[in-house]
């Protein structure tokens, strides 16, 4: 048990895919797990250990937040010895070119958070995904029918913005979506010594202001659980 996952050692294979939605980590661990077992509920974070394909996988929550996924990805990574970690979330979609329900795959992620200005002080560290991860993630995308966006994301600390966000100079900039989560993720992987990668589906569009009905968002996350085992398991291979 760590501080906030109450699994046994031994519980949490290697490989760990984390939505925000703990319930979302229950409904992927029962539709693609093979003998999905819980091996967490502390604070309700659900946490789900199975198999897919004969390659053990844990299917845990992140909550909302780099602080909420700062905490279980330090606990995955030091007390369990977590090596791949896959983020598998929703996100903004702020470029022209990123529709709702296509899938944003994250290279980089910039930061709006006052956590790495309190580590890197003047640096502007860029937080950066597992490029092994990334091209197999890009290759089970593409042999599964789907064109990934691929490039850089925002991390921020809030969902809802100020009227003075400067969505035009992001976008300007290259800024694919906007999520709450991976910088985090990144940073902390490579800190710890583990491999990261965010896969995103589009939820929302901050310029035009559509929104994905709840029914299609089911099934975009669906695919995104699926292209990330197939991805994982051929990164195993
Ligand atoms: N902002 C931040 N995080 C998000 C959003 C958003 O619009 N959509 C999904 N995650």
């Amino acid at each position: 048990m760590s501080i906030h996952i109450g699994a046994k050692l031994g519980e949490i294979a290697e490989l760990v895919l984390m939505p925000g939605d703990p319930y979302r980590a229950k409904w992927a661990a029962e539709t693609f797990l093979d003998k999905p077992k819980c091996i967490n509920e502390v604070r309700g974070m659900l946490g789900y250990t199975g198999s897919y394909k004969g390659m053990p996988v844990t299917i845990h929550g992140s909550g909302m937040g780099m602080p909420s996924l700062s905490i279980y990805v330090n606990e995955l990574i030091r007390d369990y010895g977590a090596k791949r970690i896959i983020r598998i979330g929703s996100c903004g979609g702020m470029a022209e070119q990123v529709k709702l329900n296509d899938i944003v795959i994250a290279m980089t992620s910039s930061v709006a958070s006052s956590k790495n200005k309190m580590i890197f002080g003047e640096i502007e560290y860029a937080p950066c995904a597992d490029w092994r991860l990334l091209r197999k993630a890009v290759e089970a995308a593409e042999a599964g029918g789907i064109t990934p966006h691929v490039g850089g994301i925002i991390s921020q600390d809030t969902f809802y913005t100020h009227p003075e966000y400067p969505l035009d100079t992001l976008i300007s900039h290259g800024v694919l979506a906007v999520e709450m989560e991976t910088a985090a993720l990144y940073t902390l992987a490579a800190r710890l010594g583990a491999r990261a990668l965010t896969v995103l589906t589009v939820s929302d569009h901050l310029k035009t202001g559509e929104e994905m009905p709840s029914e299609q968002r089911e099934r975009g996350f669906s695919h995104m659980v699926e292209l990330t085992l197939e991805a994982a398991l051929a990164d195993a291979s």
